[in-house]
């Protein structure tokens, strides 16, 4: 029989013996599963029943329904999920219709974070075997994707194998849900060549002498920010409320003030006094404009990279449709960006806005899941942050985590488990 790839798809049960649910590893099956039980005639017959939480249409609930199941291309592998994770982006998407991700057809799986145990690897896949326990970016929802098979909602999901990284055995599924879009968001801004481009991270850092600001440090995307440029060689000063100025401290930030303070901006750039910036990233609503003031007033690296839209998504009406809320809205949009733009090109300050997707298109995607994340989360240097808020169990539990998650979080990321 051909070996196409390996699959945990045999008579025993699949691999679920290498976690208990709780997400925390257990005894490894001894039972390997094979790699000739691949696609021959039976294996259809073995292809378990997916299902996923649809986006149907633009505006609609999430809907529970079957989806097909999708076998790993050569360097695809296929997860089990029992984690996912829910981001802003999710329920942007569902809320402004084709304002933005305006390629996705309908219906839909949204979704980038999953956790969960691999089921199946790709011919040309070295790096994971069936059973073995991952976290990992799904693709479903990008440009270069655009593919149901590829989103976080569903039972199983397909990655790219370098946009996947192991689990620790002591780390649950839900902790690793939390990391890959913060993760890949942070790495995007900071590392990629025509943003930040600092040094790369590792686990025994070289310092640089340079110092980042990252405002809005508390946030999932800050959390990881901090963590990978202080692994990188830099000094991170940030911004968060005063609930999570130890959480901040903790991930690595030297100093913090609250962003909410009236004299933010002026305490921020006196903080930078003597110091190299090594650029900005703007996480948050209204995050660019007090960057652009602290870099302007900064020796070092103009540029501020920007993860957030200037105004804010949570108040549109549900439902869609062209709202007095939804026009206003867009015009505010575009005032704000107009106003940044003038603002940055007048100071010579550069800027960009971030898609936290593309570093799986560029070596960036690679170095931070294949290199980094592997070794530094099981070295224990890395964490899992902001904590998750497990907010219930089955796929019909994310269109609730959307309304948790759109009414506000603290240094908290809404996970829902599988
Ligand atoms: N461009 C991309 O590809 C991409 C990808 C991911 C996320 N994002 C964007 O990045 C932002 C953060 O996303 P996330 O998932 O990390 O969010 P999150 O963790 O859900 O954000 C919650 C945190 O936001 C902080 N916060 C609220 N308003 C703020 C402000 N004006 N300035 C700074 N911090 C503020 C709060 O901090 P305190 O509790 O300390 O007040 C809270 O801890 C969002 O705007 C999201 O849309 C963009």
């Amino acid at each position: 029989m051909t070996a196409y790839h390996q699959t945990g798809f045999g008579e025993q049960r699949p691999v679920s013996n290498s976690a208990n649910h709780s997400g925390l590893a257990g005894p490894v099956d001894p039972r390997p599963f094979s790699q000739s039980s691949a696609i021959d005639g039976s294996r259809m017959s073995r292809v378990p029943d997916n299902e996923a939480a649809w986006l149907p249409a633009k505006h609609a609930k999430l809907e529970v329904k079957a989806a097909s199941y999708r076998s790993p291309g050569k360097n695809e592998i296929v997860v089990k999920n029992h984690a996912v994770a829910v981001n802003p982006v999710d329920w942007f998407k569902q809320l402004t219709g084709n304002l933005m991700f305006s390629w996705i057809k309908y219906p839909s799986i949204l979704g980038s974070d999953v956790a969960g145990e691999v089921v199946e690897v790709g011919e040309a896949v070295s790096r994971f075997s069936v059973g073995d326990r991952v976290l990992g970016h799904a693709l479903g929802m990008s440009k270069e994707r655009n593919t149901p098979a590829e989103g976080a909602f569903q039972a199983y999901t397909v990655l790219l194998d370098y946009m996947a990284a192991p689990i620790p055995n002591a780390m649950s599924y839900e902790s690793a849900a939390v990391l890959p879009l913060g993760v890949s968001t942070a790495a995007c801004g900071l590392f990629q060549k025509d943003y930040l481009a600092l040094q790369h991270p590792s686990i025994s850092p070289k310092p640089t002498g340079k110092t980042l600001l990252v405002w809005g440090g508390s946030t999932s995307v800050g959390s990881n920010a901090i963590q990978l440029a202080v692994a990188a060689g830099y000094e991170v000063i940030t911004t968060a409320s005063p609930r999570n100025f130890d959480y901040v401290r903790r991930l690595g930030a030297s100093q913090v003030f609250d962003y909410n303070g009236k004299t933010v901006v002026w305490d921020v750039i006196k903080a930078f006094n003597g110091k190299t910036v090594a650029g900005a990233l703007a996480i948050g609503k209204g995050s660019a404009e007090p960057c652009l003031d602290v870099v302007h007033a900064c020796q070092g690296n103009k540029f501020v990279a920007m993860t957030s839209a200037p105004v804010a998504f949570e108040g549109l009406p549900d439902g869609g449709g062209m709202s007095l809320q939804f026009i206003a809205l867009i015009a505010r949009l575009v005032r704000a960006n107009a106003s940044l733009v003038l603002k940055a090109r007048m100071r010579r300050i550069r800027t960009k806005f971030i898609f936290g997707d593309s570093l799986a298109n560029n070596e960036v995607g690679r170095m931070i899941y294949v290199d980094f994340l592997s070794k530094a989360l099981a070295d224990g240097r890395y964490v899992a942050a902001p904590e998750p808020s497990i907010v219930g169990h089955g796929l019909g539990c994310i269109q609730v985590g959307f309304g948790v998650q759109r009414r506000g979080m603290s240094a908290r990321k809404v996970v829902v488990t599988l």
